[in-house]
């Protein structure tokens, strides 16, 4: 007998149960819906609404029914629906009748909304460590290699020299917008819907700040409707997954391009490439591809739900069972592709000479021969204009700059000097590059050393 069967005069049609039923994936929620439970039934003994020992009865019927899913002997069955009704009925058998006083009060729209935000709430701390571990390994790889030269791009073509570690640094940065998008997720995902009922409240004279306290929520919700209606928790804990997402994704592209022969900045370790079954020469870098492509699911998984919620009217609809999928989904990568990459971050080399030689042997330093007569009066655009010409001159004459004698440099502009050859190589370059947030040592040296201390008030943060 179904929980709701008593206004139907026949029984479901198979193909109807199957379709409409939730419990494959929903019971992924089980142990927040018990949690739930147990805090609405103590709440109803406190109050009143049942009496104390009915509800110490239902809370330790309801430790029986935890304790055989946590065993993986709980009988889940298609025909109860969804994880609620399944875990009522098992109630029941456990029991007996004064499991029917559980949902006093309650529905399942409320009851479902509740597991979501007690299941946001936790994986947005899950993805919080996961974060901290990553930057904990990019901060690491950045001590290492304080002082490596690289090429730095724009347009993938080879801009001005930086530093490897001052490139790292920049996806510290936003993965700490990542971390802070996450936690004022769960800040806004703190409210507690339970006590909602259907959507209109209850007739009841619940306490649902005792049911907020017993489970850590911060709020209540303001409005029943709103209370059940509301997947802005879920929305928000996708969009903070997909610019994630993308933010690994950008990196994943980066180390497969050095990582290629034509590169050659870095190798990834051998645990975590992958050969191919007919060239045995190959060592590819799946990994970081994986976490590049990854990041079209969890994409997915947000644009999903944002269409699934669009148009549909308050308060409950059905539509709204479609929502955990994409959920489920994205914690699941975004927590994975955290993980991969500290690891293939831990564990890569990095060829500093290969960096430190594809940033000299070209013209990234172009700028700094325009800077350099700027800085001795010739307005910048006329100095952009030299350093351009004195490029086409080298490319036609297959040198580079600091092949040039100081009579060339002159033949240009009479504004050189010597020190022009100091003010070309590499390292003046980024030892030049001290505005804030520049790529000199001791701006890097700031950056790491702020960043440093973030990552330490966030572990603290995370530990209490
Ligand atoms: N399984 C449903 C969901 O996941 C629970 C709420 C169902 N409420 C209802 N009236 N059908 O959204």
């Amino acid at each position: 007998m179904k929980l709701w069967g008593g206004r139907f005069g026949k029984a479901s049609s198979k193909k109807a149960e199957e379709f409409t039923s939730s419990i494959s994936f929903d019971k992924r929620l089980s142990s927040e819906d018990i949690a739930g439970s147990v805090a609405h039934a103590r709440m109803l003994g406190n109050v009143g609404i049942i009496t104390r020992e009915e509800s110490d009865q239902i809370i330790a019927g309801l430790g029986a029914v935890l304790k055989e899913i946590q065993d993986g002997t709980f009988p889940f069955r298609l025909e109860y629906e969804d994880i609620h009704m399944n875990i009522e009925k098992r109630l029941t058998e456990i029991a007996g009748p004064v499991a029917g006083k559980l949902h006093t009060a309650r529905s399942r729209n409320d009851q479902i909304a509740l597991d979501e935000h007690l299941f946001v709430k936790e994986q947005c701390d899950h993805v919080c460590y996961a974060i901290a571990d990553l930057q904990s390994a990019v901060l690491e790889e950045c001590r290492e290699h304080e002082q490596a030269i690289m090429p730095g791009y724009t347009h993938m073509q080879r801009a001005q020299p930086t530093v490897y570690a001052h490139h790292m640094l920049a996806y510290f940065f936003m993965l700490e917008r990542d971390y802070g998008r996450f936690r004022d997720c769960r800040k806004r995902a703190d409210s507690m819907p339970l006590g909602a009922g259907a959507l209109a409240g209850t007739t009841f004279p619940i306490d649902p700040a005792q049911v907020a306290s017993e489970l850590g929520f911060e709020r209540l919700y303001e409005n029943s409707a709103d209370a059940v209606s509301d997947r802005d928790h879920i929305l928000e804990f996708l969009a903070a997954s997909a610019i994630l997402a993308s933010h690994l994704s950008r990196l994943a592209e980066e180390l497969v391009l050095w990582s290629s022969t034509e590169f050659g900045f870095i190798e990834m370790d051998d645990a975590f490439s992958t050969g191919s079954s007919i060239m045995p020469q190959k060592k590819n870098p799946d990994v970081v591809e994986l976490i590049r492509g990854k990041t079209g699911r969890v994409y997915g998984d947000l644009v999903g739900l944002l269409v699934v919620m669009k148009g549909i009217p308050l308060a409950y609809d059905s539509d709204m069972q479609e929502d955990k999928h994409g959920l489920f989904d994205a914690a699941d990568t975004v927590i994975d592709c955290l993980d991969l990459m500290a690891s293939v971050i831990d564990t890569m080399k990095v060829n500093s000479d290969r960096m430190r030689t594809a940033a000299s042997n070209d013209f990234s330093t172009a700028t700094d021969v325009a800077d350099y007569l700027a800085a001795k009066g010739l307005p910048f655009r006329q100095a952009h204009e030299v350093a351009g010409r004195m490029v086409r001159h080298c490319l036609e004459t297959s040198k580079y700059l600091a092949d040039l004698t100081l009579q060339d440099f002159q033949n240009f502009c009479d504004l050189f000097q010597p020190d022009i050859f100091d003010a070309i190589t590499v390292e003046s370059s980024v030892r030049r590059r001290a505005s804030p947030g520049g790529t000199a040592p001791e701006r890097v040296h700031e950056q790491l050393a702020h960043a440093m201390q973030l990552l330490e008030a966030k572990r603290q943060h995370l530990e209490c």
